[in-house]
């Protein structure tokens, strides 16, 4: 079945990508502590496959992994001269996706070009914008910056669902009550919805949650419990329609760096919590009540999210 009516199919079933593609998000690729300079890395996301690697100031640069010659996984290539070079007939692509140079010495045809995504390094991540040009801006943490706090970055393994079901867990009030067995906290009155964001914002006397989704495929909140303060971050990527592979930044105030693993620990819980469900979920917008009406926005906001189908080359 070709990319695009395997999407289809699927969308039928999960609402899922469209034809159109993937949600236009910044997604992440890779630990920025796993991108060393001179050795490119693969990754297979949004149904096709990326290489990512760092150029000479460091940057990191993402691009579509095959090679238009013939094919070949780029992400197995050479970082030479600052441009990636294929393993296969030593074609090399500058950071633009342009061939240039071909050791034969033949001319370049034009159309020897390998797609660029948008990419950046933030929160220990490298991440790319699936679309020619981002339409907002990196995804944030509420309350801070990430220089003023301290923070570890982790993997997960591959899961069966997709990022932005996961991430409507972010304004299901109720779940935190019955899945997780928080104290009921209260609802947010309104959530804020702007370009490629949602933030909403609960208080009470002993606590403050600030929860912030960016796209469709990052929750990220600051908590002050007790007053202390922790940030974590939960993000994923879609592998293909209906699996992904998720991320998760936790933090806390810089001199509180003893409190990290607590916090690791309570991100754990949530996501060792919320997996089985969301691994067995046959999701559809089903039958909701009043108190869902902050999760009915958020589906709204899903559905009405721009998309794009990255190239393959
Ligand atoms: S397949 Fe990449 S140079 Fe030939
Ligand atoms: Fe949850």
């Amino acid at each position: 079945m070709g990319v695009v009516s395997s999407l289809t199919s699927l969308a039928k079933e999960h609402r899922t990508a469209t034809a159109a593609g993937y949600h236009r998000c910044w997604y992440p690729v890779c630990l920025a502590r796993d991108l060393k300079a001179g050795t490119p890395i693969g990754r297979d996301m949004l149904g096709t496959r990326v290489v990512a690697y760092r150029d000479p100031s460091g940057n990191p640069v993402v691009q579509s992994a095959w090679c238009p010659h013939l094919g070949a996984d780029l992400s197995g290539g050479e970082i030479v001269d600052g441009r990636l070079r294929c393993p296969y007939h030593h074609w090399s692509f500058d950071r633009a996706g342009t061939c240039a140079h071909i050791p034969t010495g033949d001319t370049i045809p034009a159309a020897a070009r390998i797609f660029s995504y948008p990419a950046a390094e933030a929160w220990g991540l490298v991440w790319a914008f699936n679309g020619e040009q981002p339409d907002f801006g990196i995804p944030r943490i509420p309350g801070t910056e990430e220089g003023a706090i301290a923070l570890e970055t982790h993997e997960r393994a591959p899961a069966p669902f997709d990022t932005w079901i996961a991430v409507s867990n972010g304004v299901d009030f109720q779940h935190l009550r019955t899945l997780h067995g928080l104290p009921a906290l209260g609802l947010p009155e309104e959530l804020e919805v702007e370009t490629g964001a949602i933030e909403f914002r609960i208080e009470s006397l002993v606590h403050v949650q600030h929860g912030r989704i960016t796209g469709t495929n990052v929750f990220a909140q600051h908590l002050r419990i007790g007053g202390k303060d922790l940030f974590m971050l939960f993000c994923g990527a879609p592998v293909e329609p209906g699996r992904s592979r998720g991320h998760f930044v936790a933090g806390v105030p810089k001199g509180e760096e003893a409190r990290l693993p607590e916090v690791r620990a309570m991100m754990d819980r949530l996501n060792g919590e919320d997996l089985p469900v969301l691994s067995a979920i046959r999701f559809r917008r089903g039958l909701l009540t009043a108190s869902d009406r902050h999760l009915a926005r958020y589906f709204k906001y899903v559905e009405e999210f721009p998309c794009f189908l990255p190239p393959d080359r």
